[in-house]
């Protein structure tokens, strides 16, 4: 069974010498944690796979200490490089084309590479440890909902690795905003995250083209597919009025009901099975909370579960819409 291991000079060493010798363990990112390995390594590449049941033909992001050695493994444009600049270390992935030293392994054959500098100063402190870059995709196994805390990583995976580092609970609460940067004149956002189009876009003065659902099934990646992060029980997003009809047509115990922020009628508050995502409805709280409800209210083994649905396209908001519209798509 996996070790939690506090983020102490000694567990770090611990970490690296793990990973020096192709093991794979779990890391702390801002986002969601991830399950790290030598991306330069086919030894530890296979393990990742393997270890998140993931098929080969989905490509891995790989995480770098700053922008220098991201250099190293794909070729900047100028537009990729105001990003960086701005946006990094922090949750944005970039995809450029890739340099030979990267194994085929790590981009499932394709020319380009998915590269991202994270913020979480646990993570960037291993990361300067290492002389090769860390393949991470999130820590859950294939389809399941990602991982916020150590504990999460634990509970699905705890019995396939040795390490979680644990670098508290992750600060965002879902993964990266993905940009395809390969042309610098077609910017595309391949997945919507916590940098949002309208901070792509106020920065560059470039329009980024936001790939539409109807598009996804032509990906091959499956964080772009429509089925993912899906808890077990069956999880139905509904608006807010019809959620409200829905308990108060007779409050069924076996079904789950979500709000974004507390629900004011005390009535409803005082309800075991009735949860929200925040006090207010801070986006940012939502942001947080999202897989961590999502996971806990699964392990309760509702028939369904309903979640008031999110309507804004805007920010983090558009985010949030994504992964809750994947999570609900079976
Ligand atoms: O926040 C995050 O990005 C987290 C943390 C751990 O960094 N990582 C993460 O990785 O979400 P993963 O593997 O769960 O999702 C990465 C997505 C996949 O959907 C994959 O298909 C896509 O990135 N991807 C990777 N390389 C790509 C490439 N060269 N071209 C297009 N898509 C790519
Ligand atoms: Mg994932």
């Amino acid at each position: 069974m996996a070790q939690i291991l506090k983020a102490t000079d000694d567990s770090l060493e611990l970490c690296k010498q793990a990973l020096e010798s192709s093991k794979v363990i779990a890391v702390p990112t801002e986002t969601v944690y991830g399950l790290a390995g030598n991306a330069l390594d086919d030894v530890a590449l296979s393990s990742i796979f393997k270890i998140k049941g993931r098929p080969l033909f989905n490509p891995l992001i790989i995480h770098i200490d700053c922008v220098e050695s991201a250099e190293k493994y794909a070729t900047f444009n100028s537009l990729a490089s105001q990003l960086v600049d701005e946006f990094w270390p922090g949750p944005l992935t970039i995809i450029l084309p890739k340099k030979g030293i990267i194994p085929d392994l790590v981009t499932a054959n394709l020319d380009s590479v998915a590269i991202r500098c994270p913020q979480n100063p646990t993570f960037l402190k291993l990361l300067k440890a290492l002389s090769f870059p860390l393949a991470a995709p999130s820590a859950n196994p294939f389809g399941y909902v990602s991982p916020t805390t150590a504990q999460h990583v634990k509970t699905s995976l705890g019995d396939k690795i040795d390490i979680i580092l644990d670098g508290a609970d992750c600060t965002i609460g879902i993964e990266s905003t993905i940009v395809d940067l390969r042309d610098p004149n077609k910017p595309k956002i391949l997945r919507p995250g916590p940098i949002s189009k309208e901070a792509l876009e106020g920065l560059t003065n470039v329009k980024f083209e936001q790939k539409r659902a109807s598009d996804e099934k032509k990906l091959r990646g499956p964080g772009m597919l429509k089925s993912h992060y899906s808890p077990k029980s069956p999880l139905e997003i509904i608006p807010l009025n019809s959620l409200k009809d829905l308990i108060s047509s007779g409050n069924k115990l076996k079904f789950a009901f979500i709000f974004q922020k507390r629900p004011k009628e005390t009535t409803l508050e005082e309800q075991p099975n009735i949860y929200w995502l925040s006090k207010e409805g801070s986006t940012l709280e939502i942001a947080h909370n999202l897989y961590q409800l999502l996971r806990t209210v699964d392990t309760l083994n509702y028939q369904k579960i309903y979640i008031e649905a999110i309507n804004e396209n805007e920010g983090l908001k558009a985010a949030l819409k994504d992964r809750l519209s994947k999570a609900a798509s079976k």
